[in-house]
């Protein structure tokens, strides 16, 4: 099979091409990556010699080259977003630009060439916010973004399901939760609160910690994409969890646990402006029709993240850090 994945340079693209070659090796795979401030060739060191492996830097909005791309292709897998909330409030001009036009891209460039099966990677944010005693989300869910980078990413979703109903273009989607695991870039909140914690720094908590979210790991994630590539109905959306939901609170404990350090560690800040409850996925119909579940436990996939982290704190390093947390911190959560 002959694949292009957007995206392959961030955290859950990335982990997506090991896990790929890994379990296809004779498949040919290549990444179209604009690689933007998320973007790390680094989480790539293990393929980038693979014969069946190839990169293109390039933005999936670029017409020309989305199109030479796509060409020949069996399959389009699409990760490439912006994808963290906190921008999204600063800023959301990237994100409409990325998540929706470059969405559309893509599709045509699908529809262009051949009618190329495209499967794209969506979030559970686009379903809203859940009250603390309501159902989870399900792939019957109304639509209710609340966030820019939400309203970015339910935008991309409709346009998918609209290239199904209008042109018969073969698609599928995945609405996923929280992922966690190696090569995510340190915005997100597990990943921050590690690399703080190795660097003797304090954890901000947003409000009083209350949040929720469902976490999952990011390889559970992966093999949810390929059930759904493989044997996913064309046209169907499926919805993928961790089963693992957790306060921040309960969460930043338990990270303090496994590093050894207390409470004092924790520095409560202002909440994020229009912060989503909670989030929870029930993935029944992956389950059901496609034999999926997700195999990690939350103590398991914690365990090895941080032990990632640790032993490559040289990534780290090398990584953009983004001065755009200290602004944002100041200008957003200390008002
Ligand atoms: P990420 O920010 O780590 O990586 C995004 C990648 O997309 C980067 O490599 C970046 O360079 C690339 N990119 C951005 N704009 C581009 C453009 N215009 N052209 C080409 N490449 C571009 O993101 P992630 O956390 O790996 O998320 C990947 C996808 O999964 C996104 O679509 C996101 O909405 C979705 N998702 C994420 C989560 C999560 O918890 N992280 C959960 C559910 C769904
Ligand atoms: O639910 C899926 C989504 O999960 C993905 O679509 C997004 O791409 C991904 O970024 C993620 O969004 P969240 O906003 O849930 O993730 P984040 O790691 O930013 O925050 C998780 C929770 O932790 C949220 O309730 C906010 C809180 N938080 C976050 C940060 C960065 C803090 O309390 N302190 C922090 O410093």
């Amino acid at each position: 099979m002959k694949i292009i994945v957007t995206g392959g340079a961030g955290f859950i693209g990335s982990n997506f091409i090991r896990y790929w070659l890994n379990k296809y090796p004779d498949d040919r795979l290549t990444n179209l990556d604009a690689l933007t401030y998320a973007g790390n060739l680094e989480n790539l060191r293990e393929v980038e010699k693979n014969k069946n492996y190839k990169f293109i830097k390039g933005d999936i909005c670029d017409e020309n080259l989305v199109n030479d791309a796509v060409k020949g292709m069996d399959a389009i897998v699409h990760f490439a977003a912006e994808s963290h909330v906190d921008r999204s409030i600063m800023d959301c001009r990237d994100f409409i630009r990325a998540n929706v036009m470059g969405t559309r891209n893509l599709l045509d460039a699908a529809k262009n060439n051949g009618f190329v099966r495209f499967h794209h990677i969506s979030t559970d944010e686009v379903f809203g916010s859940l009250g603390p005693r309501d159902k989870a989300f399900n792939e019957r869910t109304p639509y209710d973004p609340r966030s820019p980078y939400s309203a970015s990413k339910a935008a991309s979703d409709h346009l998918v399901r609209a290239y199904w109903h209008t042109h018969k273009l073969p698609i599928t989607i995945s609405n996923c939760s929280n992922n966690y695991g190696p090569y995510q870039f340190p915005e997100k909140v597990i990943p921050l609160f590690i690399t703080n914690l190795m660097a003797g720094k304090k954890v901000p908590v947003y409000g009083q910690g209350e949040n929720i979210r469902d976490w999952i790991y990011v390889d559970d994630h992966n093999a949810g994409v390929d059930a759904i590539i493989k044997k996913g109905q064309i046209g169907e959306t499926y919805c993928l969890g961790g089963n693992s939901e957790l306060t921040n609170l309960e969460l930043t404990k338990k990270i303090l646990n496994l590093m050894g350090k207390g409470e004092e560690m924790i520095e409560y800040v202002a909440d994020r402006p229009g912060h989503d409850l909670r989030y929870a996925m029930d993935f029944s119909k992956a389950a059901n029709e496609l034999g999926w579940r997700p195999a990690v436990s939350f103590e398991q996939g914690l365990k090895k993240t941080i032990e990632w982290y640790k032993n490559n704190n040289g990534w780290r390093q090398n990584i953009k850090s983004g001065e755009y947390l200290e602004y944002y911190k100041k200008n957003y959560l200390e008002r």
